[in-house]
Formats: C-alpha cells, structure tokens, sequence
C-alpha cells in the first residue's frame, strides 16, 4: 500500500465557486478516489485563501468584516464540494490557528538562518493575481492573465533571498524531469529561470494592510499571501514539529497554468529554505475557456456553468469535464457539448449497455453454474477488459483522465458489439441454446461488474447504481475488476434510465455549427428513414440505387464529433462520402470494410466536407450497427 496526499489549490473568497475551481477539484476527487480504489492510503486536501487585498476590499466593499465575509464564502465552497460529492479529508483555511502557527514558525526559521532581510522595492503589481511582474511578463502594459492595468509600488519590506536558488532549481528540475508534468510546464518555468530571478517580496506594511498574519520578528507588516497561502499544504498535515503524519513526503499538488510561478518558482525555492522535503510532483493541467472566450476570474457565466451540475447531474457534468479536457491543454466549454457527451457516451453507449444487458439478464433469471464454456468472442472480452484496466493505469499515472475514459469507452463499445453479435434474445427462443445464452450472460453480467468498479472514480453514482443492481455491496476494489471468472448468471435488477437521453430537438445556445447538430440525425439514413408504416409501390423503392462499397479511406472530420469521411469504391469508381458514425467506430477500424451504400444520392456538403452516397446502418437504442455482407462479393455488387 503505498500513501498519496493530493492538494488542490486553495481558492480566494473574494469569488463564488465556478467551473474552473470545480475543474480543478474534480480532477482531484477523481485521481484521490481512483488511489483509493487501487488500496492506497490518501490524503486529500483542498480548502480557502482569505488573506490579501483583494480579499480585505471586497470586504469592505460588502460592508463586513474581512473574517466575516471570509467565513461566508468559505462556507459556500465547503457546501458546494459536499453536493458535488467531493471526498476532501480535510478543508484548510489560511485564517485557522493551525495554518497561523507554522507560517510563523517558517518565517522565524527563514529569519533566523538569514534567508531574509529587509529592503526597498518598486515594480509593476497586479492585485488580482497578488503578485509583482517582469517587464518580460506584461503584455501591452497590463496583466497577462487579467488584462488589467498593474499598479506601480515602491515600499519597503521583508524580502526572502530566492534568487540564490536559481542554479539549485534549475538543477533540480534538470535532474527530475517529472517533477512538473506535463512537460510543457517544466519547460516553461526553466523558461521563466532563464531570466534572473529576483528575490520575493514576502510581506506588506500594516500601515496599508491590515489582513493578514502578521510576521513573528515584526508586528508592523503582515505576511504576503502567496508566502501564506502556499505554505497551507504543509501546515494541514503539520504539527508543527515536522511531524507530518507520514503524509507530506507523499505529496502532489495539482492547479493550473495560471498559478505556474508561484508553484513551480516559490514554492520549491521556500521549501529548499525552510529545509523541509520538496513537494514529489506538481501536475498543471490547462485552462477552460467559455464559447470561445478566456474565462476571467470575474466573470458570472463561469459561474452559471456550475449550475449546469445539478440540471444534468453531478456525474454528467464531472465526465464532461474529465473527458473533454487533455490533461495540459485548454479547453472549450459549452453547455451544448455537454449535452452532446451525455447523450452520446452516457445514455446511448454506458446507459444502454446497462439497461440492455440488466433487462436481458433479468428475463432469464440466475442459473446454476453456466454448462457451456467460453467461446473466443467471450474470452475477447476479457481481454478487452484486461487491456482497459491496464490502460486507465497506466493513463491515471499522468492525471490523463481523457485517456482512462476513452480506454472505458472503447471497452463499452465492444461491449455493445459482442451482445449484438451474440444476440442473445435469439439464443432465448431455442431452448437447445440455453447454455450458450447463460454463457453470454454471464459474460456481460461481468463485464457490467467491471464497469462498475473501473468508472468509480468518475462516474460515482453511477458506478454505485451498477454494483447494486448486481447486488454487490462490498467497497469495490480495482484488483477485483477482472472479466472471465464469473461461472454463474447472478440475480440482478434491471438498471432503467441510468443517463436519461435529452432531447436536442430544441435549439440550445453554443458555438456548435449548425452542420453538426443536424448531424445527429443524420448516420446517413439510419435515424429519422423508415418512420411511418405508409405503404410505396415498388417502383419507388427501385429509385434507390443500393451497392456494395468498400471503404479505402477513413478519416474523422475537423471539428465534428459524429462525421467521419470516408473514400469509398464503388466497383470502378472512387468517391467521398460522409457518415455520422464516428461516435461508434473508429476510423481505423472501417478501412478494408465492405459496407452498403446508396449510390445515387445528391450530393450535399456536410461541414464542409462533399458527400457523395449514404452508408446504411441499424440503430437500436442507440447502438449503431453498419450493414455488412455475410458473403464476400465485389465491390459495386447491387443490393435488391
Ligand atoms: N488563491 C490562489 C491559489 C493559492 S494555492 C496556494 C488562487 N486562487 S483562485 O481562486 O484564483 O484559483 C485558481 C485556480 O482555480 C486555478 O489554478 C485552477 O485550479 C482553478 N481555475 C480557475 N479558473 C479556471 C479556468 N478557467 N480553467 C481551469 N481552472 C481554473 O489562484
């Protein structure tokens, strides 16, 4: 068992909680409950800054008293993590007693081994971010990250000698080329090092800010926030003593790119100082941006997107997240997309896996042990799982949620596969079939007991719901996650409505192009054709020329989600045509494919892209399935 203590930056009260906060807390709750079910021991911490200028103007600006309006907000985001189902160990604000103490204890020590000392300093400030900026850093004059104007200071205070760390750092960071991940990152603070480094300024005259701790060697200025604040990772597992509880050198700290500096620059060069381990690695993942737009701290709609969580449920909102953001990189978000997700990967993919095979299951009642062996097909799955499992691991090593997620995606998928081609409903009609019926039951009975452990950390409730609806009440466990050793079909309740499919028919708000949302209609005749039981005489079905293709080409088109283009032959002819199938088969796995076509279709553009036919496909409950020849025949063979 090994021991993992993960922070999440403290957030300042100055703001409600928003999308970009609950992002970062997410990913944390994610990771922590993921270390828990793989049997680690975790620890983790997320909590409030409430120091500052900033934070004593909103205060006043409110009519309150710094503590009171502090004690407000931090209330706000303490009930806000506990309705997002957020398993925090602990809440630390840096007005606690606890934190109080070993602040002032760090600066005794940094004071008394001369890492700091008095001084004058003037330079570009900006108080949204608490901290001073190299001329390198301001970007037309103003604050890179805000966009607003930087107030010049000139005092004079306490400094903390960092620059003699540059060479240490840059050399530690030389050395661990893991200590900052993803790479980008650690690139960019030895970026930030190739400038000189100065030394920071780590306290504030009294006499212009009251709020905040006050140093132990001078009552006449308060500490600076972000040499309060940073070190809130250490006092909530301190005693004070260095006594750590076994936790602090097992501790990864996870934010964002904005507050790269003070993470990757102070923080390591304080820790050096004070002789207290460093941190074992900080991962920095990227930033959400709204409709297109940079999120601003200030900004309202960032938080409205939060409510977005309870309109469509805590696990929708947390898989959007963790799926759509490649951990590092920026992301878009929009309300539209979300639906997108939900409908595509959790009521169609996850919720029907789950209501089908529940309801299948369900209709045969348990068996003894199953008679029958496992075929191939079967004994594909759990290889399939295997490799799932392997590939969450291995992804969850780096924070790539993505990549865990897609790997549990591509599992569902051939989940979904292997009950359409075992179809097991005609297995039920030929009771000389029953055996091999128990085995495909059990089969999926297992891969859904997979599924309800391996998506714990990300869809919680819904893993819960798949683990009771098989009866499983012990804490699940990743070493149980393990397909092809159930010998008998269990009893289990039917799982109904797991994700609820929303109705995109009415027009939602985004930046999606029109192209794509019609799209979703628009598996080239599959959805939408046939509704009706109006009687045509056959002449009009001979309008449709139907022909056997073979997929040459298979690419996704840009920006679009559902559309793949294909280059198809048709016996002598080569052409482009676009289907609405990407969400259920990867490009690579159509090439080399005979599929059937209408063949004498008008051509439309769809995103862009000109189609020239349509790939016909049955959909049920939203599983698609591409029409394909149970005989081999040429290319360009007519379908009657
Ligand atoms: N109080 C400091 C952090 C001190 S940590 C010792 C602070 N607080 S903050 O409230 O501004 O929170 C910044 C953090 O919120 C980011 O690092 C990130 O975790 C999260 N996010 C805020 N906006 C975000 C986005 N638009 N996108 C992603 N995450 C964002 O800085």
């Amino acid at each position: 068992m090994s021991t993992f203590y993960l922070t999440t930056p403290i957030y300042y009260v100055n703001a409600r909680p928003h999308l970009g906060h609950a992002c970062t807390t997410i990913m944390a709750d994610a990771m922590c409950r993921y270390r828990r079910l793989a049997g680690d021991r975790v620890y983790f911490l997320t909590g409030t800054d409430e120091h500052g200028e900033r934070i004593a103007q909103v205060a006043a600006a409110a009519g309150k008293s710094p503590q009171a309006y502090a004690d407000e907000i931090a209330g706000v985001f303490r009930d806000t993590w506990r309705r997002l189902g957020i398993t925090n160990d602990d809440f630390i604000r840096t007005t606690e007693p606890r934190h109080r103490k070993v602040v002032q204890e760090i600066l005794q020590r940094l004071h008394d081994a001369g890492e700091i000392y008095f001084g004058e300093y003037g330079g570009w400030y900006c108080y949204g971010c608490e901290r001073f900026y190299t001329e390198k850093e301001i970007v037309d004059g103003k604050c890179p990250d805000h966009q607003t104007a930087l107030t010049f200071i000139k005092e004079k205070n306490y400094f903390f000698k960092m620059s003699r760390y540059q060479a240490w750092l840059i050399k530690h960071l030389e050395d661990n080329p893991g200590f900052i991940q993803p790479d980008r990152y650690r690139n960019e603070v030895l970026g930030f090092l190739r400038e000189p480094l100065q030394d920071l300024s780590i306290s504030r005259p009294r006499s212009r800010l009251q709020w905040g701790i006050p140093l132990p060697f001078d009552d006449q200025y308060v500490t600076y926030v972000w040499f309060d604040a940073l070190i809130n990772y250490y006092s909530a597992v301190s005693d004070g003593r260095e006594r750590t509880r076994g936790l602090w050198e097992h501790v990864e700290h996870l934010i964002a790119k904005d507050i790269l500096k003070p993470h990757g620059v102070y923080w390591p060069t304080m820790l050096k100082a004070a002789g207290i381990p460093l941190y074992r690695r900080l991962n920095v993942h990227g930033y959400w941006s709204l409709g297109g737009s940079k999120m601003s701290k200030s900004v309202g709609n960032v938080v409205e997107a939060l409510q977005l969580t309870d309109k469509y449920g805590h696990d929708a909102f947390r898989y959007f997240l963790l799926r759509e953001m490649n951990f590092g990189l920026d992301a878009s978000f929009s309300e539209e997309a979300l639906v997108d997700r939900l409908n595509a990967d959790l009521a169609n993919d996850l919720g029907n896996l789950a209501s089908r095979a529940t309801t299948l299951i369900a209709a045969a009642g348990p068996a003894a042990p199953v008679g029958a062996p496992a075929e191939a097909a079967d004994r594909d799955i759990a290889v399939a799982a295997a490799d799932a499992r392997a590939a969450v691991e291995q992804a969850m090593r780096d924070f790539a949620f993505q990549k865990a997620l897609g790997a549990l995606w591509s599992f569902i998928g051939t989940v979904n596969r292997y009950v359409d081609t075992s179809a097991p409903w005609a297995l039920a009609k030929d009771p000389a079939r029953r055996p091999r019926l128990e085995r495909v039951l059990c089969t999926l009975a297992d891969s859904l007991g997979f599924l309800g452990i391996m998506l714990d950390p990300f869809l919680p409730d819904a893993a819960r719901k798949i683990r009771e609806a098989l009866g499983r009440s012990e804490p699940p466990a990743l070493e149980a996650a393990v397909v092809g050793q159930l010998s008998t079909v269990p009893r289990v309740s039917k799982i109904s409505g797991l994700f609820p499919r929303i109705d995109t028919k009415t027009p939602r708000s985004g930046p999606l192009p029109k192209g794509e949302r019609e799209s979703s209609t628009l598996s080239p005749g599959v959805r939408g054709q046939g509704e009706g039981s109006r009687k045509i005489p056959i002449t009009d079905f001979q309008k449709v020329e139907l022909r056997v293709a073979e997929v040459l080409a298979a690419e996704r088109v840009a920006k679009s989600r559902k559309l793949l283009k294909l280059t198809i032959r048709v016996g002598e002819e080569t052409r482009t045509l676009v289907a609405g199938v990407a969400e259920h088969y990867e490009p690579e796995n159509l090439v080399g494919r005979k599929v059937v076509v209408v063949a004498n279709l008008e051509p439309a553009t769809l995103m862009g892209v000109e189609s020239n036919g349509m790939v016909l496909a049955a959909e049920h409950e939203g599983t698609l399935s591409l029409l394909t020849l149970d005989k081999d025949l040429p290319s360009g063979a007519k379908v009657k």
